[in-house]
């Protein structure tokens, strides 16, 4: 029975060490110092012992029992008492919280959204899968014009009655000007930013799949200067100072006059890269005075209303904001690039 005691406190004693909590040191209890405990059943059964170990063994059991109720009291205290928190290993690792991260376009989108909202401006949404008719006839480029070929556009592989292919994945935002404009008449202000497709040659600076947004504004006496200003308005705004810009003269069927708005290549600092094709310069922003053809497209009387559009390269923005020196690492989905933002 010595032999059983020595056993009990041993376990015990080891089994006190990983208690962390006071469910388990409650349970602890009950194992060894509850009614039907294992120390308890050892007491009881020293009535039945010789005489002559009654007495040895008993005192020794009372020890133990005492040892191990004394160390079940000052665990209780450490760990806190009834309705308190309880014990907190403060040198236990923290867990590792995941953090999510927003795609550098999408925070440069929710940035421009907030500004023109600010402007006055709408957030419109188009459709992806778009129809000849609003990417090309309604902005002034009819069947088999060679401005056609301005972009390499995806035809879906599909004919009309006329036999003709009428689907196409938009290669621009711009048919949402006349989409716009025939919804909500004029004046009109509206952004709109949104996913383009092109067959292109994929390089640092070009994607097949990017994002634009679109601009357009009509109004009484709309003229080119409010449309330089408010490009400024955006660029200084998305880059917190003031950037050094070009404005060159462009050409689109759907704006006359049109315009290039070039930005210094925030990579190189204009001594010329790959992302800016050694010229120090990145296209960024064309735009112009919406055609009066587009206008009536639209609904909206050209002698009455003018209006100037803008197609921002979203993608090429946010390359330069941040300094990303090849575009195709914005939609790789690469969580080492993502987690820097
Ligand atoms: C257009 O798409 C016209 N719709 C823009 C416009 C709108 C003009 C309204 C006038 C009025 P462009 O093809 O140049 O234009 O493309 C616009 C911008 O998209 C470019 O300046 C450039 O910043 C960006 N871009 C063009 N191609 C690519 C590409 N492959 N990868 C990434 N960005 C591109």
């Amino acid at each position: 029975m010595q032999e059983k005691l020595k056993q009990i406190k041993k376990s015990f004693g080891e089994e006190i060490e990983n208690v962390k909590d006071r469910k388990s040191l409650e349970n602890l209890e009950t194992k060894y110092l509850g009614r039907k405990g294992e120390l308890t059943q050892v007491l009881k059964g020293v009535k039945d012992l010789a005489e002559d170990q009654k007495k040895e063994v008993g005192s020794l059991a009372n020890k133990i029992k005492e040892e191990l109720s004394s160390q079940v009291e000052d665990l209780k205290k450490s760990l806190g008492g009834e309705g308190e928190k309880g014990f907190v290993d403060v040198t236990l690792p923290g867990k590792q919280v995941e953090r999510g991260h927003l795609n550098p376009l999408t925070i440069v989108q929710n940035e421009l959204e907030d500004l023109f909202v600010s402007m006055g401006f709408m957030i419109l949404d188009g459709p992806e899968l778009e129809s000849d008719y609003y990417c090309f006839e309604a902005l002034n480029i009819p069947r088999y014009h060679p401005a056609r070929d301005m972009q390499d556009t995806f035809y879906i592989d599909k004919k009309n009655e006329s036999g003709e292919y009428d689907l196409v994945m938009r290669p621009h935002t711009s048919p949402v000007q006349v989409r716009g404009m025939q919804k909500y008449g004029a004046p009109f202000r509206g952004v709109v930013p949104g996913r383009v497709f092109r067959n292109e040659e994929i390089d640092a600076c070009h994607e097949h799949t990017f994002d634009q947004m679109e601009g357009l504004m009509v109004d009484k006496d709309i003229s080119v200067s409010n449309l330089i200003s408010v490009l400024k308005e955006l660029l200084n705004n998305i880059f917190g100072k003031e950037m050094e810009t070009r404005v060159r003269p462009g050409y689109f069927p759907f704006t006359e006059p049109s315009i290039e708005l070039d930005i210094r290549c925030t990579i190189c600092g204009g001594k010329g890269c790959p992302s800016c094709k050694n010229s120090g310069w990145l296209e960024l922003i064309p735009g112009g005075m919406v055609h009066p053809r587009v206008l009536e497209y639209g609904g909206v009387d050209p002698k009455e209303y003018s209006g100037f559009a803008f197609g921002l390269g979203l993608t090429r923005l946010v390359m330069m904001r941040y300094g990303i020196n090849d575009i195709r690492l914005i939609n790789s989905g690469d969580l080492r690039f993502l987690r820097q933002f």
